[in-house]
């Protein structure tokens, strides 16, 4: 049976998602820090999966245990699927909710569609396999609440933004849950009793 697996992540949110679902299974999930090794590999990809891969396999290079990595973003139908991959990249942080509604000013609002959207690469030295999640919504006109991080404030499922929900509630909708959920059933099946 696995008892160990790294997180390609410092981010304490990521890392408390990631050990909540993984603890059921007696499996300890450590960041890169508390493994003492770091990385901070080129995210030179062009789609989710093949960035969740390169950050996977940096790190599973400099340590003697399974590793996984998340990679996400938003992509807006009527900007043509961006900012997808450079979602982080998109304006400086903190600006990317202005940013998005200033390129969406003109869009009308049956044509304010748009998803999240996550994969996970896992990578053992023997297999690599990778997982994804998808959360689809629509772009609001302004911020609207204060939890969650990013888009959130912007993104609305219904007539809720993503930020005015609470944690639980949208990790039981996240592109990020439904990818974790893929790779624990992964985990589950290959090291299971
Ligand atoms: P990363 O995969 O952690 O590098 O995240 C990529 C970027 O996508 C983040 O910086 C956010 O801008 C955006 N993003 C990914 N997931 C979410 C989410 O759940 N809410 C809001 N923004 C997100």
């Amino acid at each position: 049976m696995l008892n160990k697996i790294m997180i390609a992540t410092n981010n304490a949110n990521k890392l408390r998602e990631a050990r909540e679902i993984f603890s059921p299974l007696g499996i300890e999930v450590v960041s890169p820090r508390e493994a003492g090794v770091s990385a901070d590999p080129e995210e030179t990809g062009t789609t989710f999966r093949e960035n969740a891969y390169i950050k996977a396999r940096t790190f599973h290079a400099l340590v003697d245990m399974p590793v996984f990595a998340d990679d996400s973003g938003i992509c807006v139908d009527a900007l043509d699927g961006r900012p997808g991959v450079y979602s982080a990249r998109y304006a400086p942080d903190g600006n990317e909710c202005e940013k998005l509604l200033g390129d969406m000013k003109d869009v009308p609002e049956g044509k304010r569609t748009a998803h999240y959207a996550c994969v996970i690469a896992f990578v053992d030295g023997d297999t690599e396999a990778d997982f994804s999640g998808i959360c689809e919504g629509r772009i609001g006109y302004e911020k609207r609440g204060t939890n969650g991080f990013g888009y959130d404030p912007i993104f609305l499922r219904g007539d809720r933004t993503m930020a005015e929900m609470t944690p639980e509630e949208k990790n039981s909708i996240s592109h990020r849950s439904a990818a974790m959920k893929g790779l624990y059933e992964f985990i589950k099946e290959r090291y299971g009793e």
